[in-house]
């Protein structure tokens, strides 16, 4: 039994959430810009990114398993499907027969608010699916495939673990999550503890 596992219901991952967390009153535009990914990111400008905020390659791997639900827009993955590189192709480490299914809806220009399931075998199933379309090269996002493209061993033999082995994977995404939600704390009088998660706010 793994230290973090709080058994999900339905087989999926489950933690316990430790509480008290300083958060922002406001969403900062700059800070995610400068801090967070982009999909188009290189595999090593990723790692550097997770790095910073004091997550390995086992936190990255296993955190964008998250990928197995949800959706993405048109925009965040259009040059893959025709000019990745500026030659004027498309995303070699794309497979071609997926490409040509997500054209359709996502042309070269127009349609950038289109949306498409990250992981469009079992969308709504929160599994290690995610993992499997990595390998038959069915990543949605560029930054999804390099995990296993962009030439980094340990990165590429995480997904093979995960797409094996779905207890490992939840038992690490678990952890992960922990891990990620301790990231830089406010502290003293900063920020405000949430009592309610839904409460918006506008502060941008
Ligand atoms: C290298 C790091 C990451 C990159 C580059 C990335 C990129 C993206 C992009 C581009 C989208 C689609 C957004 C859009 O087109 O509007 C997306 C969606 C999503 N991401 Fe990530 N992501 C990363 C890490 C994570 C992490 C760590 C989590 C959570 C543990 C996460 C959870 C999600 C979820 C749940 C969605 C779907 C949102 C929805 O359906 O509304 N991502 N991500």
């Amino acid at each position: 039994m793994y230290a973090y596992d709080h058994s999900g219901e339905y087989g999926r991952p489950g933690w316990i959430v430790p509480l008290g967390r300083r958060d922002s009153r406001g969403a900062s535009v700059q800070g995610s810009n400068n801090d967070i990914p982009a999909p188009n990111n290189t595999l090593p400008t990723i790692i550097t990114k997770f790095k910073l905020q004091g997550l390995d390659i086992v936190d990255l791997v296993a955190l964008l398993g998250s990928h197995t639900i949800g959706d993405s827009r048109c925009t965040s993955f259009r040059q893959r499907l025709y000019n990745q590189t500026g030659n004027g192709l498309p995303d070699f480490t794309l497979d071609a027969s997926y490409a040509a299914a997500l054209r359709p809806r996502c042309p070269r220009s127009g349609g950038d608010q289109n949306l498409f399931f990250l992981d469009p075998v079992t969308p709504f199933r929160f599994d290690n699916q995610y993992y499997k379309n990595l390998l038959a090269h069915r990543g949605l996002l560029s930054s999804d495939e390099v995990l296993l493209t962009g030439g980094n061993p340990a990165t590429a033999e995480l997904v093979e673990l995960y797409a094996a082995d779905q207890d490992i994977f939840f038992a690490h995404f678990a952890r992960s999550m922990v891990k990620m939600g301790n990231i830089s704390p406010l502290t003293g009088g900063n920020g405000e503890v949430r009592t309610n998660c839904r409460r918006v706010n506008h502060n941008y």
